[in-house]
């Protein structure tokens, strides 16, 4: 069972492919996504396989209960019915052949459990945090995202989770992979991209007002473009035109103080105002009038935040008056300064942590 595993090969009991017609006709009718991994084909076939023959079981039940039915009714009253005895062997034959069935179904099934959960010893290691209510990945190097997971296609990859507060469970319905994510200990679970491309994330755990909120993207890189995606983040002064030290340091200050659960940073309206675009903005207020959206501002939109409450916006937000250190305001100044141009590049979750 602990037999050396190479990527590709890792199965041994697998199904034989299905035709791609029969594949694509099981896959629609079952409303599966795509299948944009490796283990996604085979894990849908034996899904297939046993839907098939538990259908077809059901089937031959019922009608052989409708036939006894019909044919060993009482027909009048006092009359018995005949006892009708099976041979032993028929009997002992059918639940060993039972009994062999769902043993060999076990079988498969535990075979294609450990393909998900050992990845071969070459495998990408990242590891995955889930807290309320969003992922963060580290990957080697030091490299660091929110939100977006970044992997290479094509290469086994495993992942280590965890959880800061309560239980989550990491989905990744096109991948055919779902893991609780625990507080205090780590859970495993591999996979392998086929290609290039972008999947959900959801969190299948309920985890709090925000779980439905809880979601991310896997963004697949052909391996080059990944490798070099990692070197740029791991380098310490990356200067790619992403966010400077300070700016970086408020995303994480943004992440600690759950920030982005009320405020976007792609320009998309939660509970507050977008953080996108709104440094140096003309902001409209609730009492009619409007400010210019300054370090002062901000300022004081997080320590006395009912002072200018935006227009269309209920005044929800908390004081976080002697929650925050100086240089911690400032840092989040900076961040939310580093979202006002570049649209697209910061909300790919580009932090950097050391
Ligand atoms: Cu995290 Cu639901």
């Amino acid at each position: 069972m602990a037999r050396p595993r190479t990527g590709g090969e890792a199965m041994t009991l697998a199904f034989p492919p299905l035709p791609d017609w029969l594949n694509e006709l099981y896959r629609t009718l079952l409303f599966l996504p795509e299948q944009a991994s490796r283990q996604a084909p085979p894990l849908d076939a034996f899904h297939y396989f046993q839907m098939t023959v538990m259908t077809g079981l059901a089937i031959v039940l019922g009608g052989v209960v409708v036939l006894f039915c019909l044919r060993y009714r009482r027909r009048s009253e006092g009359e018995r019915t005949p006892l009708v005895r099976a041979p032993v062997w028929l009997e002992f034959g059918t639940y060993s052949l039972l009994l062999a069935f769902f043993i060999g179904l076990w079988v498969v099934g535990f075979g294609q459990y450990l393909d998900m959960t050992r990845a071969p010893g070459d495998a990408v290691e990242i590891y995955v945090t889930g807290k309320q209510w969003m992922w963060k990945f580290r990957y080697p190097e030091g490299a660091g995202s929110v939100e977006t997971l970044y992997v290479p296609a094509k290469r086994p990859v495993r992942l280590l989770l965890t959880s800061r507060d309560v239980i989550h469970s990491f989905f990744v319905p096109a991948f055919r992979i779902k893991r609780d994510a625990v507080p205090g200990s780590y859970t495993r679970i591999a996979f392998e991209a086929r290609e290039p491309g972008r999947h959900a994330i959801l969190c299948a755990e309920m985890c709090g007002t925000g779980h439905s909120r809880m979601r991310g993207e896997v963004v697949v890189l052909p391996p080059q473009e990944w490798a070099r995606w990692l070197e740029e983040r791991s380098a310490p002064e990356a200067g790619d035109g992403g966010e400077g030290p300070l700016a970086a340091r408020g995303r994480r200050v943004a992440t600690r103080e759950g920030c982005m659960q009320c405020h976007s940073v792609d320009g998309s309206r939660l509970l507050g105002p977008t953080w996108r675009g709104l440094f140096g903005s003309e902001v409209a207020l609730r009492s009619g009038e409007s400010v210019r959206a300054d370090e002062a501002y901000l300022t004081e939109s997080m320590m006395d935040p009912q002072a200018k409450v935006v227009a269309d916006f209920a005044p929800a937000m908390p004081s976080y008056q002697g929650q925050l250190e100086p240089p911690e305001v400032a840092a989040l100044v900076e961040f939310i300064k580093s979202l006002r141009e570049a649209p697209g590049r910061a909300a790919e979750g580009r932090d950097r942590e050391p």
